[in-house]
Formats: structure tokens, sequence, C-alpha cells
């Protein structure tokens, strides 16, 4: 039966390219003086970054997560499986997955700074600090802060839509973007993704042809028949969906 506000979506790339309905949720780079926010890289002109140095562990600069690679048991004083989520966002799911698995180690990277001193306050309020950290860095370059098969699980949440067809090469989800995925994985490891574009559906099915992966579940609706995987957090982009009573997609895929 149709939800409220449901809308059929349709099938074709082509259709789904230019879908008015994702126009608010790009985090395209919003501009201060000519520039976008993000080159401001300098204490002095950046107040999140003395945030981020004021704040501590759980947040960590770039140059002190990609000094990790390779070695991020050491970071956390232990061996244990880690796990990523890229775009971490405001940090509802990195601090709630944090919460509800301290045996794993954590890392989130999120691009906007002011972004990655909200996930480390969260972190800091459900008390991961322990196990768990979040670092500005571009999802785009984790072979920079991770070693070939370093990783056990990978979360992907809502990444920026980008619906115009112009746009569609800042989409992250692509063939090389799951060749990095694949060589971060260690054997086993497992890749999840939720999104509300479908066109991210299908170019993660279409980039699995030839890769290493096996779909271990799927959903077309998350808020109506749960999520493929056992147990699962709420996004802050999942539950504006779920209030719109549109469809959250997800997708399981398991490093061969
Ligand atoms: C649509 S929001 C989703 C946020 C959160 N995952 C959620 O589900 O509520 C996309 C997030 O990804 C971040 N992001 C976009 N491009 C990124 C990149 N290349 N690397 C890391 N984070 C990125 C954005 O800053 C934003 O926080």
């Amino acid at each position: 039966m149709a939800r409220a506000g449901e809308r059929t979506p349709p099938d074709d790339v082509e259709a789904l390219n230019d879908d008015p309905s994702h126009d608010d949720e790009t985090s395209a780079p919003r501009l201060f003086k000519g520039r976008p926010l993000e080159s401001y890289t300098s204490l002095a002109t950046n107040p999140y970054l003395s945030l981020h140095a004021e704040l501590g562990r759980p947040a960590m600069t770039s140059e002190a997560a990609a000094a990790c690679k390779g070695r991020w048991h050491e970071e956390f004083g232990r061996e244990a499986p880690l796990h990523v989520e890229i775009g971490a966002g405001n940090g509802f799911f990195l601090s709630g997955m944090a919460a509800r698995h301290p045996e794993f180690n954590w890392l989130g990277v999120e691009i906007r700074f002011k972004r990655v001193v909200l996930t480390a306050r969260k972190l800091l309020k459900v008390q991961a600090e322990g196990w768990s950290r979040i670092t500005r860095y571009d999802g785009n370059a984790l072979p920079d802060l991770l070693r070939p098969g370093e990783v056990a699980g990978i979360y992907l949440n809502h990444p920026d839509p980008w619906p115009k067809r112009q746009q569609a090469h800042n989409r992250m989800i692509c063939g090389d973007w799951l060749d990095m995925i694949a060589t971060l994985l260690r054997p086993g490891g497992d890749l999840k993704v939720k999104t509300d574009h479908q066109l991210n559906v299908l170019a993660l099915v279409k980039a699995m042809e030839g890769r290493p992966f096996t779909l271990v579940g799927r959903s077309d609706d998350v808020a109506r028949d749960g999520a493929p995987w056992p147990d699962d957090v709420v996004t802050n982009y999942q539950r504006k969906f779920n209030e719109r009573g549109l469809p959250v997609y997800a997708l399981w895929l398991r490093r061969d």
C-alpha cells in the first residue's frame, strides 16, 4: 500500500537524472568571500579548526589521521575490527553505532569542518572517545588514511545526490570508488549503503559487475521493510526522508 507522499520511482537512469525532489539535499560548497569555506584551512580563518584542536580526541586533524595509516590499532590502543563511516554528517549514525558496538574501533570521515565538530561532540556525549575518531577528510581519498585490507566495515549513508545531469561527475558511487573500497576492505568485510537517491542504487549494482563483491541484502524501502542488516541506526537524512514518506534504499555488499 502506498504511504503518504509516496512516489512511484522511475526505473531508468535518464528519468532519475534532474529529479527535483533532491535539489535541496546536496552539500554544495558554500562560498565565503568568493571561496569555498572548506578552503580556509588556517586556524586564523577557520573557527572550526580551532574547535577541532580544543575538542581533542575524538576529533583528529587530517594530518594526525593520515599518520595512523596501517596502525589504527595503535591509535586506539587495542586490536579490534576497524569500521569506517564516510560522510558522517551531524554524527547521529557514528555515535549511535559506536555506543552500540564498543567492541569495534570506529573512524568517521567528513568533508565539512563544522560537521566534524558536531560529530565529535556526539561521540563525547556517548562517551565513545576511547574507541572512535572523526576527522575532516575526503571520502574519495581514503587510501591516504587506510592500508589495503585494514577495514572490516564501511558505511555510506545518504551520499550527496547531485541530482542534475551536469553534476553527475560529483556523485561518489562509481566504479573507481568501488575499486577503492575493494582495496580497503579485508576479505569478508562489508559495505553498507543507505541512500534516498535511486540512481545510487543503480550505480552501485552496475559497479559491482566484475568486481569482487557479493550482494548480501537489499531493501527498496527501509522504513517499510527494515534494513537488510541486523542492527541499524537511523541517520539525520534518513529521518528527513522518512518524515516526507519517501523511500530510503539500502544495499549490503560483502568483499569476496
Ligand atoms: C546528504 S549528507 C548525509 C549526512 C549523513 N550521512 C546522514 O545520513 O545524515 C552528505 C554528507 O557527506 C559529506 N560529504 C560530501 N562529500 C564528501 C566527501 N567527498 N568526503 C567526505 N564527506 C563528504 C557532506 O558534508 C555531508 O555531511
